[in-house]
């Protein structure tokens, strides 16, 4: 059974090796099912979707859509595949996860080692019912020399499968990759996917969502005019944030200057500042979903009372095992109530209110 106590051996292993492990043992079914509980202070509405959890599991845990059903049945209200190329990929070279218990963080390099749309697509396609949303995370292939056209092939594969789509232009491990978030190839990517999800599924399907995922590495006026594009493209909403290429002067453990992204614990005032900042800059009218360091209740309070209407997490699940999908949710639940919300949506950006 993958628990807690399972979770707390996993971490003996080098972190990819115990990473396909729980994988495998997640799609053994060796999990134990805990389905978010039907609350409806927990519950939102979001894009037509019907949220039971405002808390997901953020891209990169499960690339290739292997277990999205799975997860679902550990507690989240929401499961983002991904990231995905059109083409298989091998990623860099190994080692390229790291943890570093001393800070609760870890750093990667990883470079969207995942099985391309050909592999993914039947498995979504096999999925059924869906237990709750799940998203689709959309990345390009290091080697393309059309990074867009990649973006645009994806949607074209995964529009019909996807609850919503996020074009995840800020990864740090391919080269060149974040110079998408510049506002004359953000309109570019917007017009192509938009024209492929409208192409794939005609006049008949409403196209999915479609977010925007950024890095929280901006400075004040590059965020503000960031903010203004995605405003002015009106994308469907944005998730703050991606991994960091900074923070490493705050780190103690003998991993801290690793190249690649740092996500876990020592992200988190850096991503909940950024999504702060973002919630101001766009009055509110954007819906957000807030990632980056979330390990406690507290952490997704703080989020949502940032400007956030979902959040997310995947470093926490390292350190503190699935048990913390229901913890969060009780603890949540138990914050909304103390502070007299009726639900999360009106807890939304409640620091700027
Ligand atoms: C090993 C690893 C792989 C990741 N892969 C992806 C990815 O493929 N696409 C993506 O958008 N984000 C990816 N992320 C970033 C996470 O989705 C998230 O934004 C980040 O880790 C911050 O959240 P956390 O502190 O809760 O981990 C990855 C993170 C980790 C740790």
């Amino acid at each position: 059974m993958i628990g807690d106590l399972t979770s707390r051996l996993l971490r003996f292993l080098a972190p990819e090796t115990a990473h396909r492990l729980t994988i495998r043992a997640l799609r053994w079914g060796l999990a134990p099912a805990a389905p978010a509980p039907d609350d409806p202070v927990l519950t939102s509405e979001l894009w037509g979707l019907r949220f039971r959890s405002p808390i997901g599991l953020a891209a990169g845990f499960d690339k290739n859509a292997e277990v999205p059903g799975r997860m679902a049945g550990l507690g989240f209200g929401f499961v983002e595949v991904g990231s995905i190329t059109p083409k298989p990929q091998l990623g860099n070279p190994t080692p390229r996860l790291f943890r570093l218990p001393a800070d609760r963080a870890v750093i990667n390099r990883m470079g969207f080692n995942n099985d391309g749309l050909a592999v993914v697509r039947p498995r979504l396609e096999a999925l059924g019912p869906r237990a709750c949303p799940i998203g689709v995370n959309l990345g390009a292939n290091k080697d393309s020399d059309d990074r867009i056209a990649d973006y645009v092939a994806g949607m074209a594969a995964l529009a019909g499968l996807a609850d919503y789509v996020v074009i995840n232009v800020s990864s740090p491990n391919t080269p060149g990759l974040r110079e998408l978030q510049s506002q004359a190839h953000l309109r570019e990517l917007l017009a192509g996917v938009r024209r492929a999800a409208a192409d794939a599924l005609g006049e008949t399907r409403a196209p999915p969502p479609i977010l925007v995922k950024i890095a929280p590495d901006f400075s004040q006026p590059d965020l503000a005019e960031l903010a203004e594009t995605l405003l002015a493209l009106a994308v469907d909403g944005v998730i703050i944030s991606n991994t960091s290429v900074g923070l490493r002067q705050h780190l103690h453990d003998p991993r801290r200057d690793e190249p690649g992204g740092l996500s876990g614990r020592p992200l988190f005032a850096l991503s909940t500042e950024c999504l702060g900042q973002f919630y101001r800059l766009s009055g509110g009218k954007l819906p957000l979903i807030g990632v980056g360091g979330i390990d406690s209740a507290d952490g997704a309070y703080a989020k949502i009372r940032a400007g956030a209407s979902l959040v997310q997490l995947y470093t926490g699940l390292v350190y503190e095992g699935p048990g913390l999908i229901r913890r969060l949710g009780a603890g949540l639940a138990e914050r909304l109530r103390r502070d007299g919300f009726a639900n999360v949506a009106e807890a939304v950006g409640a620091d700027w209110k």
